[in-house]
C-alpha cells in the first residue's frame, strides 16, 4: 500500500500533475489518499453529494476512529517522538514535552474518565479550557469514544458558553479552575459557574487545577487529578462511521445565533492531513508551531488534528505574544529550533509596532516555512514577515480557509508553488473554486474580480449546522444554486492566482476573529437606554478591521457612561472580543422604506468618508447621513 507521502506535491510540476488528477478523477483521487491511513473497514463508495439538498458524503461505510490514526498508528514506528511541545505562559517554568506514547495513554486514561461519568457514542461534550496539554487530550479522549468535542474558546463570556452548551445540549463539560493570559489570571470557573446557572442538559463538570485559584465545587463537579487516579490507559477506540460527527464548533454568522459548524470522521481526517503535509511540507524532524488557541478551526485541524495525524511535533503555546515583552515568540522559536511557524496577519502587524532589535536579539535561522491565516494580509506586513523573521529566504503560505470549510483551501504549497505578497495564490490540490458574477454566472478567464464560490465537495466540507439544516442550506447554498457560497470576495491576477478582498456578507474580521455585527447589536439592544444600533467595520491598521457601533437611545439625558455600558454589556453576552472601538451615539439610522438600515453608508462614515455617499435618495431620512457626520 502507497504512503501519503508519495501523494505530497514536491515540486510544481508534480502540484500540477496532482492538481489535475484530483480534479478530473476527483473520486479516484481522494479514495487514493484515504487508503493511506488505517481503516477498520474500507468504505463502499467514494462521493455521495448534492448541492440542492445539500448532502455531502465522503467515504461511505468506511469504518475508522480518528485516534488511531493520531495516536496508534505512530506507536510501532516513533512511540518516543514528542507529539505535543507545551510552552507555558510563563517563560521561567518547564516546557512540557509529551511523546506520542505518553499522549496515546493519557488520552486512553480520560477517555476511559468520561465513560465512567455515562458519556457514550454521540453525546456531546463541551470543552472551555485554556491551552494546555490537557484541552488537546480532552479533544482527543472524546474522539476515542465518538462523543462529540464542542471546544468553545476560552475567551467567551458565560452568555456566550451557555447559548453553545444549550445549543448542542451537551451532557458533560470539562473546564479548569483560571486560565494564564500574559500577566492576568482568568477566572474561568466562575464564568462556567454562570453559565452553568441556565444549562440543564450538563450532567457533571470536570474542573482541571491550572492557576491554583481558590475555586468553589458544585455538586457533580469534579477535580481532573482526582478522576484520573487508577483509572487503566487501556481503551479500546469506538468504531465510527466516515460519516459520524466527529465534532461541533461554532463560529458567527449574519444573525443572531452561532452555528454550530458539524464535521465527521473521514472526510476531516483525510483532508486535515493532506493539506498540513502538502501546504507546510512538513518533514519528519521537524517543530511546527501555530499559535492559534484551539478554540478555533485553525487550532483544530492544524495544532491537534492534522499535524497528530501526520505524525508531526506539534507546540502549543498557552500565553501571549506581548508577555513578559514582544519577543517572546521569537524566544520561543529560538529556544525550541522551530522549523515552521504559522500566525495570524493581526500578530504580525502588532509585532511589526515594535523594534525589530526583539527579533534580532534572537537566532531564528531554524525556521524553514512561515505561515498566515485568518484574514487578509497586506504588502507592508508580508514584507516585513518576509524580511524580518524569515530573512528572505522563507517561504510565506498565505492560506484562505473557513471554520466551515475544515481545511486550507486556497494557498501556496512552502516552497513548492509560488508565494506573492497579499495573494493566497492556487487551489489546494482537490479545491475547485470559481468567481461569479453578481447573477451567479461563473466569471471566465483571469484578472477578474467577483463573489469567491467553490463548485465541488471537498472531503472536510461541514455537513451541515447542528440542529438547523435549513439554515445551513440557506446560507451556504440558496444564493448561488449548485455551488458552496463561502462569503468572501475575491480576484485573480493574470496568471490565476487569487487573492481575498474581503467579506461580502455582515461578518467583519476583527483581528483574524470572524464576528457577525448582528450578536453584536442584539447584544447592545439589550441595554435598556438603547434603541437601536448598527455595527459595521472599517479598515484598522493593526486588527484589520475594527468595528464601529451607530447607537440610538432612549434618553440622551440619561447620566450613565453609556459607552462603557454598552462595552460591558457586549463583553458579558459575547466576549471582550466583540466589543467595537468607537460608539457613536446618533439620532437616527439611515433606512430604506422597508426599515433597513443602509450600511453601505455607515461604513462609509466609518472608513473617514466625508461626502462620497452614492445614491441616497432612496433613503426614508436622507438628513440622517449629515447629523452623523457632524458628531462623527
Ligand atoms: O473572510 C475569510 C477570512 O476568515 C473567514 C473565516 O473565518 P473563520 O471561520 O473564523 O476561520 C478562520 C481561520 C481559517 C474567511 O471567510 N480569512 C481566513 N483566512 C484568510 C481570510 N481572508 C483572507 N486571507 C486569508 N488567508
Amino acid at each position: 500500500m502507497k504512503k501519503i507521502e508519495n501523494y505530497i506535491a514536491k515540486n510544481i510540476n508534480e502540484y500540477n500533475d496532482l492538481y489535475s488528477k484530483s480534479i478530473n478523477h476527483p473520486e479516484n483521487f481522494w479514495s487514493e489518499i484515504a487508503s493511506t491511513f488505517s481503516w477498520r473497514n474500507k468504505w463502499t463508495k467514494t462521493l455521495e453529494y448534492d448541492f440542492n439538498k445539500p448532502e455531502f458524503k465522503w467515504f461511505l461505510n468506511g469504518k475508522l476512529n480518528i485516534t488511531e490514526n493520531c495516536l496508534d498508528r505512530h506507536l510501532e514506528e516513533n512511540p518516543n517522538k514528542t507529539a505535543i511541545l507545551f510552552e507555558p505562559n510563563d517563560p521561567n517554568k518547564e516546557t512540557q514535552k509529551i511523546s506520542y506514547k505518553d499522549l496515546h495513554q493519557r488520552v486512553c486514561v480520560f477517555a476511559n474518565v468520561l465513560k465512567s461519568k455515562n458519556v457514550e457514542k454521540g453525546d456531546r461534550v463541551c470543552i472551555y479550557m485554556p491551552m494546555v496539554p490537557e484541552l488537546t487530550i480532552a479533544v482527543l479522549a472524546c474522539a476515542r469514544i465518538g462523543a462529540v468535542h464542542s471546544v468553545v474558546f476560552a475567551g467567551f463570556s458565560s452568555t456566550a458558553l451557555a447559548a453553545r452548551i444549550k445549543d448542542s445540549e451537551c451532557k458533560i463539560l470539562l473546564t479548569a479552575d483560571g486560565s494564564f493570559r500574559g500577566s492576568k489570571v482568568i477566572d474561568l470557573k466562575s464564568i462556567v459557574d454562570e453559565a452553568l446557572l441556565e444549562c440543564d442538559s450538563i450532567e457533571s463538570t470536570i474542573v482541571f487545577k491550572r492557576t491554583g485559584s481558590n475555586v468553589k465545587m458544585n455538586n457533580n463537579e469534579t477535580w481532573w487529578h482526582n478522576e484520573i487516579e487508577d483509572v487503566s490507559d487501556y481503551c479500546e477506540a469506538e468504531e465510527m462511521d466516515s460519516e459520524d460527527m466527529l465534532f461541533i464548533l461554532y463560529t458567527s454568522g449574519s444573525t443572531g445565533k452561532p452555528k454550530g459548524m458539524v464535521h465527521s470522521c473521514g472526510g476531516y481526517m483525510v483532508y486535515s492531513t493532506y493539506t498540513f503535509l502538502n501546504v507546510f511540507q512538513y518533514q519528519s524532524n521537524d517543530i511546527y508551531w501555530c499559535t492559534a488557541d484551539i478554540g478555533w478551526i485553525t487550532g483544530h485541524s492544524y495544532i491537534v488534528y492534522g499535524p497528530l495525524l501526520a505524525g508531526a511535533t506539534s507546540v502549543m503555546f498557552e500565553g501571549v505574544p506581548s508577555y513578559p515583552d514582544y519577543s517572546r515568540f521569537w524566544n520561543i522559536v529560538e529556544k525550541h529550533k522551530i522549523t515552521h511557524f504559522y500566525t495570524a496577519p493581526t500578530a504580525i502587524r502588532a509585532l511589526a509596532k515594535h523594534s525589530v532589535s526583539l527579533v534580532e536579539s534572537n537566532d531564528l535561522s531554524s525556521l524553514k516555512v512561515l505561515g498566515t491565516v485568518g484574514e487578509p494580509i497586506n504588502e507592508e506586513a508580508w514584507n516585513w514577515y518576509d524580511k524580518n523573521i524569515g530573512k528572505s529566504k522563507c517561504p510565506i503560505v498565505d492560506t484562505w480557509w473557513q471554520t466551515e470549510t475544515g481545511g486550507i483551501m486556497l494557498t501556496s504549497l512552502a516552497g513548492v508553488t509560488k508565494d506573492k505578497p497579499t495573494f493566497a495564490t492556487k487551489p489546494m490540490i482537490g479545491i475547485q473554486p470559481v468567481l461569479l458574477d453578481k447573477d451567479g454566472k461563473e466569471i471566465l478567464g483571469y484578472d477578474k474580480e467577483g463573489i469567491l464560490a467553490i463548485k465541488y465537495p471537498w472531503p472536510s466540507i461541514a455537513r451541515t449546522i447542528y440542529g438547523n439544516h435549513q439554515r445551513y442550506k440557506n446560507v451556504y447554498f440558496t444564493a448561488y444554486p449548485g455551488y458552496y457560497f463561502p462569503g468572501d470576495g475575491a480576484l485573480t491576477d493574470s496568471e490565476g492566482n487569487f487573492r481575498i478582498t474581503g467579506r461580502v456578507d455582515d461578518v467583519v474580521i476583527v483581528s483574524g476573529h470572524n464576528l457577525g455585527t448582528a450578536p453584536i447589536e442584539d447584544a447592545i439592544n439589550l441595554h435598556e437606554n438603547v434603541v437601536e444600533s448598527a455595527v459595521v467595520g472599517y479598515p484598522h491598521e493593526i486588527k484589520g478591521n475594527a468595528l464601529r457601533a451607530f447607537v440610538i437611545l432612549l434618553d440622551e439625558a440619561v447620566i450613565v457612561d453609556m459607552e462603557k455600558e454598552i462595552k460591558e454589556q457586549i463583553s458579558k453576552t459575547i466576549g471582550p472580543i466583540a466589543k467595537p472601538d468607537i460608539i457613536q451615539i446618533v439620532p437616527g439610522l439611515p433606512k430604506i422604506r422597508s426599515g433597513k438600515i443602509m450600511r453601505r453608508i455607515l461604513r462609509k462614515i466609518a472608513s473617514g468618508e466625508k461626502e462620497n455617499f452614492g445614491d441616497i435618495s432612496t433613503l426614508l431620512n436622507p438628513e440622517i447621513v449629515k447629523q452623523i457626520l457632524i458628531k462623527a
